[in-house]
């Protein structure tokens, strides 16, 4: 009875929730697509539902079982034959039976695999008969509609597959719910039928494990013990026929797929949002701004990049004659708990030392910030010793440094999206006291490790192609680094199609800051100067969660970190200035900020031949250089 009044209150409640949901909508919900708080439910579902082999003794409520239940009954089938059935077990001696079963069958599959496979799959815990309060089996009954179904004849297994989908179908929804399954089929099926008297014909396809779980992992836990990865969408996605990755009449759709996938966590509607609103370069202002070059004192082109450079702002701005006199340069700190396999030349403590000099206004930031007119924007996002307070130190902390990631993922996923989200507070905040250019920092002792890891992880190069000397090892010290970024890609296998795994699994605080601070600029139309190594590790992320934002980056210099030039090449970027810096703090992109106000400045200043009644090439017959000679 009370079970009873619970679903009717929820069914009132799930009334209440549609009709909201269609006024929400201003169309009905049964055709079109869904609000966007539903869409997100479903992709929500879809990807943090786990197979969960370790629960919580707590009783599932009838409710819940039953309306997972009507979901998985809500599933297509072949013909509508519906060949499913719900047998629900939770008698203790049934279960252990079936765990008996599990077992052996558990014990006989190890021979399959070869050590040192065997001992790992031996280690792996792959069901939860006993633990789980219940056990479902989704049987498929292939007579239930008769000898012929209507679409079963050219392939009998449909209603296999049929029944298939109602298990998923009670999977995600039981995800909604906060609901784990494990599906077990290490089980011999006669076996089993015997166990649960089901006659011979009945094929039961599922035998699944429900209850509360400890907790749901972010990644299959097959994934994590570095089994087996998640292919990249890329490589699963053919165009027209069979093995054909690339074809003209399409696009790639696996990139188009990962702002989609970039779905986890309490700050991804934000992010989301912000890349929504970021857009491609005003063409019309672009026109103008070249018609305008081209009118200007001087031979066509010869200001060479200087030119491209103000056509490109001018697209970025959305002005035909931009001007920017609100400069900052953002300089994100954060400290890296694989500074412990002493991959850099300083001690970690360097890192808090240094964020002090910047706000001392001593540093080499501080003096050439200076000269550009550019403020210095300093946060926290993860340095290890809790910094004295100071007026000006932003303090966006995720945590005192990230783990060592020679050993496991350096951040949560929450903490990256928390870290991406800090960075486009940071530079909203900078946005509303007046910004028009800005160019990004990095203070964090063990961050050319990181970055060499993300380089290699998304570029795919070899490990000793992107890897440089930081702040000046040895010989000795960069195999080591080497090394020990090369345990890094071994132990966390990120993917390289998943920027935010990428970001994740080696990446660091401050890094994942700046993604957010470039994300955050791009939405709202301010050039972005991309400083050195760590910067463009940042860039390479941002770039690849969101290819757009790739027209609103400007490469300052190049580095001497040798990833460098391949991280550029790889966001097909060309960088203004080659001083042979490798300091980072934002150094390169305050040095860079000059050559971009020369630009725009001479977009706006410079008189066009009319105005300076000058005589054109064509007019005066002239070659280009004649002017000038
Ligand atoms: C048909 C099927 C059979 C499976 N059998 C088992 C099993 O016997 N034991 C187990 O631990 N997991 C089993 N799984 C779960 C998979 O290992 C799991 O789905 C996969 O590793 C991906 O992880 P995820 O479901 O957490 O995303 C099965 C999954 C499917 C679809």
């Amino acid at each position: 009875m009370q079970d009873h009044d619970n679903l009717k209150e929820q069914r009132t409640a799930e009334e209440a929730h549609l009709e909201g949901a269609e006024r929400q909508a201003s169309r009905p919900v049964l055709s079109g697509s869904f609000p966007p708080q539903w869409r997100e439910g479903v992709y929500q579902a879809i990807l943090r539902r786990r197979d969960v082999r370790r629960f919580r003794p707590d009783p599932v409520p009838h409710a819940v079982l039953a309306r997972v239940l009507n979901a998985a009954h809500h599933a297509p089938s072949v013909g509508f034959m519906q060949p499913w059935n719900f047998t629900l077990i939770a008698n203790r001696v049934t279960r252990e039976k079936v765990q008996d079963l599990y077992e052996r069958e558990r014990i006989a599959a190890a021979q399959f695999f070869d050590e040192p496979r065997r001992s790992q799959y031996l280690s792996f815990k792959l069901a939860g008969i006993l633990d789980a309060p219940l056990n479902l089996c989704i049987t498929c009954d292939s007579t239930k509609a008769g000898p012929v179904v209507l679409g079963r004849n050219s392939v009998p297994e449909t209603d296999v597959y049929s029944t298939c989908c109602a298990v998923q179908n009670l999977w995600l929804a039981a995800r909604a719910e906060g609901l784990g399954v494990g599906w077990v089929s290490i089980l011999k099926l006669p076996q089993l039928r015997a166990i649960l008297g089901m006659p011979p014909h009945v094929v039961p396809v599922a035998y699944l494990c429900l209850g509360y779980p400890e907790e749901f992992l972010e990644q299959p836990e097959l994934a994590r013990a570095g089994w087996r990865a998640r292919q990249p969408l890329a490589d699963i996605i053919y165009y027209e026929v069979w093995g054909e990755h690339n074809h003209p009449d399409w696009p790639a759709l696996d990139r188009l797929a990962r702002v989609a996938s970039f779905t986890k966590g309490a700050s991804m509607k934000r992010i989301i949002d912000v890349t929504r609103r970021i857009q491609p370069l005003d063409e019309a202002a672009m026109r103008l701004a070249r018609e305008r070059h081209d009118q200007l004192t001087k031979p066509q082109g010869s200001l060479g990049r200087l030119e491209e450079l103000a056509i490109k702002v001018a697209g970025i701005t959305g002005l035909a004659r931009p001007r920017l006199p609100n400069k900052a340069v953002v300089v994100l700190a954060a400290d890296h708990g694989v500074a412990v396999e002493g991959v850099s030349a300083y001690p970690q403590a360097v890192t808090a030392q240094m964020v002090q000099n910047f706000l001392g206004g001593g540093a080499a930031i501080n003096v050439l910030a200076r000269r550009a007119g550019a403020r210095v924007i300093v946060a926290d996002l993860g340095v290890a010793t809790d910094l004295p307070s100071h007026p000006e130190l932003v303090g966006k902390k995720i945590r005192a440094g990230t783990r060592n990631l020679a050993e496991g993922p350096a951040m949560t996923m929450q903490e990256a999206l928390a870290a991406i989200t800090a960075g486009i507070e940071i530079v909203e905040v900078e946005i509303d006291r007046g910004l028009d250019l800005v160019g990004t920092g990095d203070m964090g002792i063990g961050n050319t490790t990181a970055s060499s890891a993300i380089v290699a992880a998304i570029t795919g190069r070899p490990v000793v192609e992107v890897t440089g000397r930081g702040t000046g090892i040895d010989d000795q010290g960069w195999q080591h680094k080497v090394a020990v970024i090369e345990r890094a890609l071994h132990v966390n296998r990120p993917d390289p199609a998943d920027p935010l795994d990428v970001l994740v699994k080696v990446g660091g605080y401050e890094i994942a800051g700046l993604v957010g601070v470039i994300l955050g600029a791009a939405a709202q139309r301010i050039p972005i100067i991309i400083d050195g190594f760590i910067s463009g590790a940042a860039a390479l992320v941002a770039t690849e969660l969101c290819p757009s934002v790739r027209d609103y980056l400007i490469a300052a210099h190049n580095s001497v970190e040798q990833g460098h030039r391949i991280m550029l090449a790889h966001m097909d970027l060309v960088p203004l200035l080659n001083l042979n810096l490798r300091l980072g703090e934002g150094t390169g992109a305050v040095l860079a900020m000059g050559l971009v106000d020369d630009a725009v400045a001479v977009l706006d200043e410079m008189t066009t031949f009319g105005e300076a009644g000058v005589s054109q090439k064509a007019e005066a017959q002239q070659d280009a250089t004649s002017l000038h000679t």
